[in-house]
């Protein structure tokens, strides 16, 4: 065992030390490491050091430190607070004015190396770069459910699964029905072109040339081409979901370019780093957004050191906090329902009741095939070498996540509702440290999942106290609508459908029999033992909207007109997922970019000329 580690060791540090290359930029290693992520692995320990030394992943003189500030000015023209997947797109957007002084701030710090590799991206959950957000499942039930979010710059779209899929067309026709102007598809769609730069494709539907890099990983996993036999063989076209067609099957793309994670920061605000309009303050939280007479003249916010700043405005605050982090922050300043605010003493500055309700989330259930065969997946040192040298291999790619499917149960009017995604083992730790044990399953399994797409269920979040620092309450409600139970049992049965296909078979696939507690009284594979089961072991999927929603002033639950400013008060916006009247059928990080492209737009409409 010594000796396979020592010559891997040996010529690790040949070919590092081939490849180490010179960036012309300070540099300091950002917390956490992949190593730290690993126990203190030693084998994830190089891989972090190389990593540190290859330009085109640490990138030392892309990132936007010139534009960090200390202490920031007293004040500004737009302060945007949170810089994830929309707040990174509206602070590069605002910022392009140069009349405008902007300033960003964000509760963590720029990203660290490791969260650039595309195949290591799961590592960084439950880090100090996660809020770690706890959330009941529903208020009868003490289930508690994990809500990962980034706390860094690039919020969310640095722990992410990088999935590029858009909702479907009637999403956002619908959210036009709901009293929207604005925000039917044929116009989102602009401005879902107007972010991209798409590697493989340049047409009606998608564009090249923007900021966000978009593109399928170039490693495909051996299993990939059969998953998609026994998907045509399950009725199912190969289609780009992120066209015409709503349904099918596809490679998806993902928002990396060259096995290297391109986040929001990345993406919209590397590119802004020579702004001297722009200021970025990381490491601060906003604890408040100074309101006077319901208007916005400010925020307050404290940095990790314990410095306060109140900061003035002089055109807008924008919340783009993420559908936990706006609502919160709504709240703290007195925009809420005014019962809930009384509860925990926070003076009511405007009682708006819809901020915090109207929680969605997407809800999956994995449906597990034991496959007799140890060697699939090959996270190995080989697969290492592969990416050192040339940006590819299984590193490189997100396994077999790469694929994903969409269907229509019976409750959907022939829309998609239900999408998969496909699981085994992908890169994690290697726990011995010994290089050839990247992933540590011995048995290979094939999880095709059945994630639901339109959930009736809605929860709520509220404030715990009105102490800033403190997670505030969030409760889910999974699954409380009926049907939403009987949809995933649709996505269950053609999990079971695929899971028999021909072009599988060779695979040995064989139905796990594990019997969640609980289930024992139900006939193994009965519609109700898998109602049980889906009960007992379903996820929430981490595509949490609609929070602040976005609706016409007829609406009361509406936070947000359709030009996403708080209702009832003068100078400030939400602009993230929190503004979704309905969450979207598909992956969330592409719509909440276009938000934040829309959004900017209508701040530049309404305040340039
Ligand atoms: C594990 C996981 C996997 C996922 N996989 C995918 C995927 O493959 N594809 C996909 O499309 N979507 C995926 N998603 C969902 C998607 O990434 C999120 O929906 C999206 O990033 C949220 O964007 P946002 O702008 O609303 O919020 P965020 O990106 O969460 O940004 C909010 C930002 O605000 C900051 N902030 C919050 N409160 C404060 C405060 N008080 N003061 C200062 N700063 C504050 C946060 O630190 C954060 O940076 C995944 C999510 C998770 C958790
Ligand atoms: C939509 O589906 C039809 C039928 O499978 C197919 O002919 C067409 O090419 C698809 N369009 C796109 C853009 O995928
Ligand atoms: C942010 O805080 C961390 C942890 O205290 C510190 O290491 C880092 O230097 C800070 N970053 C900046 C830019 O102030
Ligand atoms: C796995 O494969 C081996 C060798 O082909 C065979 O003996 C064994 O029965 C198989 N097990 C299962 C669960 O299929
Ligand atoms: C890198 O790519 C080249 C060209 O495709 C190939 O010949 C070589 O084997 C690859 N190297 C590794 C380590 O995978
Ligand atoms: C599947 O099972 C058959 C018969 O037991 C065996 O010959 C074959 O090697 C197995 N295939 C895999 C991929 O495990």
């Amino acid at each position: 065992m010594l000796r396979s580690f020592l010559l891997v060791f040996i010529s690790f540090s040949v070919l590092k030390s081939q490849s180490l290359q010179n960036c012309d930029c300070p540099h300091s290693q950002i917390q956490p490491t992949l190593s730290s992520t690993c126990k203190g692995s030693k084998f994830m320990k190089l891989i972090d050091e190389y990593i540190n030394g290859q330009c085109d992943i640490n990138d030392p003189c892309g990132r936007p430190t010139p534009r960090f500030i200390k202490t920031p000015d007293s004040s500004y023209d737009f302060i945007v607070v949170g810089s994830g997947s929309a707040g990174s797109v509206v602070a590069s957007r605002l910022s392009e004015n140069p009349e405008w002084k902007v300033l960003l701030i964000e509760a963590g710090e720029d990203e660290p190396t490791g969260t650039q590799i595309v195949g290591m991206g799961g590592n960084f959950q439950m880090t100090s770069i996660d809020w770690n957000f706890k959330a009941l499942a529903s208020t009868e039930s003490d289930r508690i459910l994990t809500s990962p979010r980034g706390k860094v710059l690039g919020g969310t779209s640095v722990l992410n699964g990088m999935m590029y899929l858009r909702g479907t067309k009637e999403d956002y026709d619908d959210w036009e029905a709901l009293g929207n102007p604005g925000w039917s598809y044929e116009n989102v769609l602009k401005h879902f072109k107007k972010s991209e730069d798409n590697a493989d494709y340049d047409n009606e539907y998608h564009a090249k040339g923007g900021l966000q890099a978009v593109g399928k990983c170039t490693y495909t996993h051996p299993m990939i081409p059969d998953i998609l036999e026994a998907a045509v063989e399950s009725g199912l076209n190969i289609n780009d979901l992120n066209a015409e067609n709503s349904t099918g099957i596809m490679i998806a793309q993902f928002t990396q370019k060259n096995g290297i994670r391109r986040s929001s920061a990345r993406s919209f605000l590397r590119p802004a780093r020579d702004r001297s309009n722009l200021h970025i303050l990381v490491n601060s939280t906003v604890t408040k957004v100074l309101l006077q007479n319901k208007v916005t003249i400010g925020v307050e916010a404290s940095s990790n050191t314990g410095q306060v700043f109140k900061i003035k405005v002089s055109k807008e605050v924008i919340l783009s906090a993420g559908a936990i982090g706006s609502p919160q922050i709504l709240l703290l300043s007195g925009v809420g329902p005014s019962e809930d605010l009384n509860e925990v003493g926070v003076e009511v500055e405007h009682n708006l009741p819809g901020v915090g309700r109207n929680v969605q989330d997407h809800v999956s259930y994995g449906v597990n095939f034991r496959m007799n065969q140890s060697d699939v997946n090959s996270l190995n040192w080989l697969s290492l070498k592969e990416y050192m040298v040339n940006r590819s291999g299984p590193l490189s790619s997100r396994d077999l996540m790469v694929a994903t499917a969409k269907i229509a149960s019976p409750y959907s009017n022939g829309r998609s509702d239900i999408q998969f995604y496909f699981f085994s083992s992908i890169a994690a730790c290697s726990k011995t440290g010994i290089p050839g044990e990247l992933n540590s399953a011995k048995q290979k399994s094939f999880k095709p999942t059945p994630v639901m797409l339109r959930p009736k269920s809605r929860g709520y979040i509220t404030l715990k106290s009105s102490d800033p620092f403190e997670h505030p309450k969030i409760v889910y409600n999974v699954l409380q609508d009926p049907q939403d139970l009987e949809i995933l049992l649709h996505g269950v049965k053609f999990a079971l459908t695929l899971g028999k296909a021909k072009a599988l078979e060779k695979y040995n696939l064989t139905l796990d029999q594990d019997v969640p507690e609980g289930c024992e009284n139900f006939e193994f594979g009965s519609d109700d033992f898998w109602r049980c089961a889906i009960k007992a072991a379903y996820s929430n999927d981490n595509h949490q909207a609609g929070s602040c929603k976005m609706g016409p002033s007829s609406d009361r639950m509406a936070v947000v007109d359709p030009r996403l400013k708080v209702y009832g008060i003068k100078g400030l916006r939400v602009i993230d997922s929190s503004i979704m009247p309905k969450v979207i059928a598909g992956n969330t990080h592409a719509t909440i970019m276009m938000i934040g492209e829309m959004g900017s737009q209508f701040v530049k409409e309404d305040w340039e000329e």
